[in-house]
Formats: C-alpha cells, structure tokens, sequence
C-alpha cells in the first residue's frame, strides 16, 4: 500500500498536456499548442559553450551540496546589485530547479497541520507540494475584476495562529499578475506582524511590460528580509528549463538546514549545468539575450491580449508580466460541462490546446502561454474563435 502523503498526488498537468500534444504532433496532427510552460527560445550558445568546457575540463563530480562557490558569489552580486538585497554565498543554497528549491523550503518549515496562504489562481505545484509536507492549503481567491492582484486587505481574513507561510508569486503563473511595490511592502508588514515566512517565487522577474518594474520583497528591510526566502531560478530567464538549476536564498539558519535536504536527497544541483549559470550571469551577452526574449513576448502578449479580446463572451485581463494570458472562458466551459472538457474539445475539434484553469484551482479558465510565434499565435487564436463559434446553439 501507498504510502498516505502520495495519496493526493498528480501528475502536473502541463506536463500531461504537453505530451497529449506531441502525440497527436507525431501522429502528423497539425496542432497548436498554447500549453508550454518555456520559452521557446533556444539556451545561448555561450552558455552551452561554458558548460561544454566544464565537461571538458573534468567538471564531472559531486559538487558541495550548496553549489559550486563561485556561482553562489555571483549570485550575491546579482542579489545585491539587480534585487537590492544583501546576502551572502553563505545564505545561498543552489537546486535542481526553482521547483526543487520550494520543496526543500517547505521540507525544512512546515509541520502537520501548519496553514499556508496561497493566493489563487496559483502555479499547480504549489499544493501539492504544500501537501506532500503535510500542511494545510488555504486558498486565498483572488478577483479577476482586479487584475488577480493580491493585496494585504485580503490576505488579513485569512491569517490564524496556525499560518505559517505565504506564498507570493510576482509575476504570477498563470495569470500574469504583477503585485505593485506599495502593495507588496503591505503584505510583507503583515507578513512580519503575524510571523508569517514569505516565500516570493521570482522566476519570472525578467519578464515585465508596460514598464512595470521588478521588486523583491526581501529588499524591504532587515527584518522583512529575515522572514523571506526569494527563490528564483535560470529556467525562464536564460531559457534553461531542462538544465534544472536553480536557487533560494534566505538567512543563513535555514540555508545550511536547506543545504543538508539537498545533501540527502540529490546530493546537488548537476555540476556541469552550475557552470553553464554561472556563465549566464557573468557574460555581458546575457543582458541582451534576455532584452530579446522579453521584447518578443511583450509584442506576443500585445497580440494575443488583442485578439482574445474579439473573441465574443470572452473577457480577458491584461497581464503584466510572465508569458501566459488568462482568458475567462465560462460561458463555453459551461456548455460543456467542465474547462477539462472544453480543453479536450478544443483539442480533438479546434487543433488549439492550453490548460484547463481548473488546474491552477480557477474553473472556467483557459491557460495559453505565448511561447510561440506570432504567426502561431494568429493562427492558434483564430482556431479558438472558430471552435468557441462551434459551441453556440449548444
Ligand atoms: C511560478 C513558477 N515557479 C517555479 C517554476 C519551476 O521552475 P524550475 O523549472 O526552475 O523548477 C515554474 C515553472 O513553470 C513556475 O511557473
């Protein structure tokens, strides 16, 4: 018998997704798929190159469980001088992943009944692995009337003498959502007022519009900084999502605990790959690298926000950052019964497929990620229209 902690358990459905799509792709099905949670951009070719002579060079070995040093010293420079925040290599602990980084987070702090605050819609792993630790997950719903952007005010009824963690992701997968700094300097005051750990997911701080700038929530004071993990990785910004390396860092108390988890389960981030990041913080061509990616989306974003919006009885709300859009698909989900189901419809009719919002706990919704060109986009969107147009009279 399986053991209870995997008794809820899924697979991601991204993932589950993606591989419906290749299927059908290899099967010679021409469809566009919206599903992605990558860019599409290839990993530059100094950064390969950097990994390539790492390899060369013997980089073939257990590496300390924290990272290697020299990748855990830029990482306190690019802190300090792009978040703001004074850390040092000894408060940073280098994983597998961004993913791996939250797990260990929750690893170390959570207990058997602890509550963890999480605004919803949120990204799919977060419960999951809220509940793998044994904790309680309290969704805090956020209104699409006002963009899904979370706000102290909301936050407060939700706070008990069991909460524990609050898990902030700006900008936010799946919805875009970027939380202003005002804001975000208001929930970490309630965060510190009621001894909560705040655990800011920065994955997608290199992809803002609108000229909205990034900020990190452990840059707000010393104390605020003493309850926050900032985790981050080089899978979205570098276009490293297979590479899994990524990082959190926070006081030093919790690092070395995170660094032991990390000891004990997969020893450490894979050695090579850690030099291949390294290089992308270091080389001055990494800085251009990212401009392009987010350029493309920001004009991606532009256009699917704009098509999406010709779509009848679709509402739609602007994201600010990240490379996903959100629409509101309700009205046809209900003809159907579920999202899931028009997700597979639009599938097997449409030859278009994003991901059902159920799956980031907000029914009725269509998660599409604008990984893909513009041609894609037109074409995938006007798929969509023409299936939706389908469903009248159902
Ligand atoms: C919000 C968020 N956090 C973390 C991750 C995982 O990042 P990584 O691939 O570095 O594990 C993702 C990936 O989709 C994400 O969307």
């Amino acid at each position: 018998m399986l053991a209870r902690r995997v008794s809820h358990l899924k697979p991601a459905p991204t993932l589950a997704l993606t591989a419906k799509v290749n299927q059908l792709k290899a099967k010679g099905v021409d469809i566009v798929g919206f599903g992605a949670g990558e860019p599409d951009f290839d990993t530059p070719d100094f950064i390969k190159d950097a990994c390539e002579r790492a390899l060369k060079d013997g980089k073939t070995k257990y590496a300390p469980p924290a990272g290697i040093p020299q990748l855990r010293e830029a990482l306190a420079e690019k802190l300090l001088k792009e978040n703001g925040i004074k850390y040092s290599p000894s408060e940073i602990v280098v994983t597998a992943g961004a993913k791996m980084a939250l797990f260990l987070i929750m690893l170390a702090l959570l207990e058997e009944g602890d509550e963890v605050l999480l605004p919803s819609p949120y990204w799919v792993t977060y419960p999951e692995q809220i509940l793998l630790c044994g904790a309680r997950v309290v969704e805090v719903p956020l209104r699409e009337e006002e963009g899904f952007v979370i706000s102290a005010e909301m936050l407060k009824d939700y706070i008990t003498p069991r909460t524990k963690m609050l898990i902030l992701n700006s900008p936010s997968n799946p919805t875009g959502a970027v939380v202003s700094e005002e804001e975000q300097r208001k929930i970490a005051e309630l965060c510190l007022e009621n001894r909560v750990f705040i655990v800011s997911d920065e994955c997608y701080e290199a992809f803002l519009y609108d000229g909205e700038k990034f900020v990190s929530p452990a840059s707000f004071s010393k104390e605020i900084r003493e309850i926050t993990f900032t985790v981050n990785a080089f899978s979205k910004t570098y276009s490293m999502t297979g590479w899994r390396v990524g990082y959190v860092a926070c006081p030093e108390t919790y690092a070395k605990v995170i660094a032991d988890l990390n000891s004990q389960s997969i020893s450490n981030a894979t050695t090579f790959a850690q030099y291949g990041a390294l290089e992308a913080l270091i080389n001055p061509q990494s800085k251009e690298f990212v401009k392009n990616m987010r350029d493309a989306f920001e004009r991606r974003r532009d256009l699917a926000y704009h098509l999406l919006r010709e779509i009848p009885s679709v509402d739609v709300v602007k994201p600010k950052g990240a490379f996903y859009i959100f629409p509101n698909l309700t009205y046809y989900s209900q003809k159907l019964g579920s999202d899931l189901a028009l997700a597979e419809y639009l599938i097997e009719r449409g030859k278009v497929a994003g991901v059902p919002g159920s799956a980031f706990g907000a029914e009725g919704y269509l998660r599409l990620s604008y990984c893909v060109s513009e041609e894609t986009i037109r074409e995938g969107l006007k798929r969509l229209m023409e299936a939706l147009e389908g469903l009248e009279g159902c």
